[in-house]
């Protein structure tokens, strides 16, 4: 039998879901009903990533065990899911994987030992013990790429982070080594003559990447700084890489590595996968995850389709920071299920960025919905009930109606609408096979146009008045019906919730979701099936009214609870106070900046000269350069540090630190200032 398996990533536990988790997984349930209906027995996973240093920081703040934090962050991820449609009651995901099952720790040491046993395509062995060098900050808690440190002109000072201008610790520990390298050819080959990685645009970049060369990879950390993952096979001082583990959660919840899991689910059976991400974290899926099957001998996934970012009306990409541009309760509270699917699929292009606002969402809803198909299905089984008696009428037309029935637009035979109806089926269903959602739903909008026009040139109203006219009112409201047939049978793997309804309110019996719509033909609702109405499906949204309740209620939830300050702060839930002594030990004091200059071949930092009140100003560095002019913080008073040991960047020396707010993705910098008269060296408190 043809099976089908469709995975999404494994969503981080770190912090509460947010659109960007739900996206994929809509995708991902849409494909698998669509196939499900095509006749595949179909597999689809979802769930978190809970392993990892960053898990291991959150969870110590919180005051709580690693496992007490991502059981629940998983069960607010799971809660999510069901709430919108997509748990397994409600025909969505087969499984909810979590790295820290058992059976995943079984299948992830098996993956590891089959990659430590076998030998690269260059005749050598795929892993092997090195060092890893590398910086980390302290503060940041985090390794830090070249691109986030300041380098130190003086060879024997070390770089600097970029965030809290502090020196990077070098941390260099033994690890395991990963020869990617070995395998960039054969990727390169699979790349080109195969369509593992979509869209087109994607393949190209991630074959740059690969021409590019590639590193050895860490697969592993030593157990005395990470704690929290799954031990190396035969060498427990080592865990291993956070992303080795998670990769792997795509064949060991089938049951790679484990026998009891396979006997659930089914490695043999449904390996190997569609895998959809998003765009951000292509190359772990496009590269490293296929390099770790072909040296463990595996097959490679079926492809990997590397979708957009929804974004904020402002362009920022919606996340863990900016998540709360929606917020999925409310969205729950002012919109249906289907009206969130429908946006996603039809307003963002798959494969493209998109932006997302609840205005938008209102806009498409009611545009799209209410007007379109919410119109369409009400006024059809309205007409039913009020001029048949709620039973479907024949559609013939007797020969002696043909001519007026012409003049309608009715063809004897509903040649037309259903010649109509078969082309968007086809389209429809090609479109699907392409992953063009936006497309396939507006190939079935042409038709409901269509069929919107045949009611309101035939006006059915008019035809009831007059016995003889009675037939061509049945033969309108037949092709009405039948066209209501079709749309739930085609949309119900994008609109499983109102399809459903539909499909009910015609009287059916038979389960839309086994109903393959590639097979499809004209004339399949039974005249004097007994109908329904069904309940308003789209009903009209008031714009403006819930764009005002929504600004309310966000501005009430923002007055709550403190505004985020980066992930960490985001998942602690019990307030972490200080004493009023601890305040006191920071020396702020105003300072007014007497000069301003920009640090050379430093692009992010400012040298200042501030007068805070003592004998000589003081020479104060701040990485603001990307967001102040120099000259226009000259004579503007500031808020400084005093108290902070002094210390050197770029070789220049730094006796205290410029306050500032810092937002957004980027962490754009504002400095803090006063608005009345205040003299320098003044002290804040
Ligand atoms: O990367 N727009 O987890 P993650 C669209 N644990 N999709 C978005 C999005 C946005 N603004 N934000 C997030 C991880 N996503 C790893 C994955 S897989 C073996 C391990 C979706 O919580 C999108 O699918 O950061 C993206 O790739 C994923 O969430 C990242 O989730
Ligand atoms: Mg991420």
């Amino acid at each position: 039998m043809n099976t089908f398996y469709v995975t999404t990533p494994i969503y981080y536990a770190n912090s509460a879901p947010h659109l960007g988790s739900l996206y994929t997984t809509v995708i991902a349930d849409c494909l698998q009903r669509y196939q499900k209906q095509r006749g595949a027995e179909t597999y689809f996973l979802t769930g978190t990533d809970e392993h990892g240093i960053n898990i291991e920081r959150v969870a110590a703040q919180k005051g709580i065990t690693p496992q007490a934090h991502v059981d629940a962050i998983a069960r607010a991820f799971a809660e999510m899911f069901a709430a919108f449609g997509l748990d397994e009651a409600h025909g969505g995901y087969d499984i909810f994987m979590r790295t820290t099952a058992p059976f995943h720790y079984a299948g992830v040491a098996e993956l590891w030992r089959r990659v430590m046993a076998a030998q690269t395509p260059k005749g050598r062995a795929p892993l092997y013990k090195g060092r890893y060098e590398g910086w980390f900050c302290a503060k940041c808690a985090a390794y830090k790429t070249e691109d986030e440190y300041l380098k130190a002109e003086n060879p024997d000072d070390a770089p600097n982070c970029l965030e809290h201008l502090a020196p990077l610790e070098l941390v260099a520990e033994e690890s395991y080594f990963f020869r990617l390298g070995d395998y960039a050819e054969k990727l390169l080959e699979i790349y080109q003559e195969t369509d593992f990685i979509r869209p087109e645009a994607r393949r190209n970049e991630v074959m740059s990447f690969v021409r590019g060369g590639l590193q050895d990879l860490s697969v592993s950390r030593l157990k005395s700084s990470v704690k929290w993952g799954i031990p190396v096979p035969d060498d427990p001082e080592h865990v291993i890489y956070v992303w080795f583990d998670a990769l792997s959660n795509y064949i060991t919840a089938l049951g790679f590595g484990n026998e009891e899991r396979e006997k659930v689910a089914g490695f043999a059976k449904y390996w190997p996968a569609l895998h959809l991400v998003g765009k951000d974290i292509l190359r772990f899926h496009a590269v490293y995850w296929p390099a770790f099957l072909l040296a463990a001998g595996l097959p490679l996934p079926k492809m990997v389709y590397a979708h957009g970012m929804l974004l904020d009306a402002e362009g920022r990409k919606m996340g863990k920071s900016a998540g709360n541009v929606i917020d999925l309760g409310l969205l729950r509270r002012y919109f249906s299920n289907d009206m969130a699917r429908y946006f996603l699929l039809r307003e963002v292009v798959f494969g493209q960025d998109g932006k997302v606002s609840y205005e938008a969402i209102a806009e498409r809803a009611n545009s799209d919905l209410a007007s379109g198909l919410g119109n369409l299905v009400s006024r059809t089984l309205s007409m039913l009930e009020k001029y048949c008696a709620g039973r479907v009428p024949s559609e013939a037309i007797p020969e002696t109606l043909y001519l007026p029935a012409k003049r309608l637009g009715l063809e004897p035979d509903a040649q037309g609408l259903a010649t109509a109806w078969e082309l968007a089926r086809d389209q429809f269903c090609a479109h699907l096979d392409d992953f063009a959602f936006s497309r396939a739903l507006e190939t079935v909008w042409s038709v409901i146009a269509r069929v919107d026009k045949l009611i309101s040139e035939s006006k059915p109203w008019e035809l009831v008045k007059n016995a003889e006219t009675r037939p061509l009112l049945e033969a309108v409201l037949y092709r009405a019906a039948e066209s209501l047939r079709w749309l739930a049978v085609l949309l119900y793997p994008l609109l499983p919730e109102a399809t459903r309804q539909i499909n009910d309110a015609l009287g059916l019996k038979e389960n839309i979701a086994l109903q393959d719509p590639t097979k499809l033909v004209w004339g399949g609702l039974p005249a004097g099936t007994q109908t329904s109405i069904a309940g308003a499906l789209f009903p009209r949204l008031d714009k403006n009214k819930i764009m005002a309740e929504i600004e309310l209620e966000t501005k009430a939830a923002a007055a709550e609870t403190p505004a985020p300050a980066g992930v960490v702060a985001e998942v602690v839930t019990e307030p972490q106070y200080i004493t009023i002594d601890d305040f006191a030990k920071v020396d702020l004091r105003v300072g007014l900046v007497l000069r301003a200059e920009r640090v050379p071949k430093a692009d992010k930092l400012l040298v200042l000269q501030i007068d805070v009140g003592e004998a000589a100003p003081r020479q104060i560095l701040a990485g603001i350069a990307q967001f102040y002019e120099p000259e226009n913080l000259v004579g503007r008073k500031v808020v400084i540090v005093a108290n902070l040991a002094p210390r050197k960047l770029r070789g220049l020396e730094s006796q205290g630190m410029v306050v500032a707010a810092s937002f957004g993705e980027e962490g754009r910098p504002v400095v803090a200032t006063f608005l009345e008269e205040v003299p320098p060296g003044a002290r804040l408190k």
